[in-house]
């Protein structure tokens, strides 16, 4: 079962001991000229883990950021909790490697706290020589997603070598559910650390969770705040969909609680043992966004909450590409 501290700080990992905050910073679509203040600023404000990817495109900012806080006596390197993930196009395990490396380099890290696997979709390789990031198209212009065979065995024994070298400290998964984890269960030889999955009233996800945090792997839940940050890439069902921010219910448990309403949905994540990482390029509301531990939401209020499921997602390959890996 998933492990929480006794100060609600932090998750413990299983396979390492190793605990996570519980409160993180999550680094996509911040922009890069505002990355390095950002997470100086974030460290200030009292986060200690920052969830970036390769795909996000401004590891190198996020590096410079981190270096300037450690050289500013701001926080220690051992102090802080550094996430990475494996882009879709480097699943083949002699490209694994290559990747990991790539984004220690671009974080000034020597080595990552967790390492994830972003999606189980293996795409056709991109040299970085060509296009870094390489994001989805392998023609860097779309809309078709060339996908590679590589099963997921491999990218996982690829994944346990990392932590075998000591490039990375705990491995996990990402957008992947009960069956395929089920499977992966099977032939881990180091067992997944974290699953991190989108999570909010929404989309609640509750059995998966279970499955997950009885098998002893903990959940961070991205997008907390729900359609909030696909609205500006234009997907209609969150531009239609009524904002959880705005949602009369949130508002008056906020108002109740005397906190705002993106306190409120982050700390029923957290009070469900869910690890939350949200985004803010805005300073005030990256402060903000932080004080998730000083109160807790009533057993009502909690369910109130839940019952709001739709199982509605925003964050779905599938709306772009004939890869539906959540049907
Ligand atoms: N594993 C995956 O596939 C995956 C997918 C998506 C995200 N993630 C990770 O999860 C992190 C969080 O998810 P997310 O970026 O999708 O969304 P999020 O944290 O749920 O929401 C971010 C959006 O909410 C706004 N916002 C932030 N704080 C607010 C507040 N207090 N009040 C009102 N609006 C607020 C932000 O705008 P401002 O910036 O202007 O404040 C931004 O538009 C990402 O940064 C990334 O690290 C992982």
């Amino acid at each position: 079962m998933t492990v929480v501290s006794q100060d609600k700080t932090s998750i413990t990992l299983k396979p390492t001991g190793q605990r996570m905050p519980i409160v993180g910073y999550g680094m996509w679509k911040v922009p890069r000229d505002k990355c390095r203040d950002q997470v100086v600023e974030s460290f200030k404000a009292g986060y200690r883990l920052l969830d970036n990817a390769a795909d996000y495109g401004n590891e190198k900012e996020v590096g410079e950021g981190i270096k300037k806080a450690i050289d500013e006596g701001i926080v220690k390197r051992e102090d802080i909790f550094i996430t990475s993930k494996l882009w879709n196009t480097n699943h083949a395990p002699e490209h694994v490697r290559e990747a990991c490396v790539r984004s220690l380099t671009d974080l000034g890290l020597k080595q990552l706290d967790l390492y994830l696997i972003h999606f189980p979709i293996s795409i056709a390789y991109v040299d970085p020589a060509v296009r870094y990031p390489p994001e989805w198209y392998h023609d860097g212009k779309g809309p078709h997603c060339t996908l590679e065979h590589v099963p997921l065995q491999k990218t996982w024994e690829a994944m346990e070598k990392l932590v075998d070298e000591g490039l990375v400290k705990n491995i996990g998964i990402s957008n992947m559910n009960a069956v395929i984890i089920q499977d992966l269960l099977k032939y881990a030889r180091i067992k997944p650390a974290v699953l991190q999955i989108e999570h909010h009233p929404y989309l609640v996800q509750a059995p998966l969770i279970k499955y997950a945090q009885k098998n002893d792997i903990a959940i961070t839940a991205y997008s907390s705040f729900g359609a909030q940050s696909y609205v500006e890439l234009g997907i209609d069902h969150a531009i239609k969909c009524p904002p959880l921010l705005e949602h009369d219910l949130v508002k008056s448990i906020a108002k109740k609680a005397g906190k705002t309403p993106a306190q409120v949905l982050l700390r029923w994540a957290a009070q469900r043992n869910i690890a939350v990482i949200p985004k803010s390029s805005n300073p005030d509301r990256l402060k903000s966004n932080f004080d998730v531990l000083s109160f807790d939401l009533s057993e009502e209020q909690m369910q109130q909450l839940t019952n709001l499921d739709q199982g509605l997602r925003f964050n779905d390959p599938g709306l772009y590409f004939d890869i539906p890996i959540f049907a």
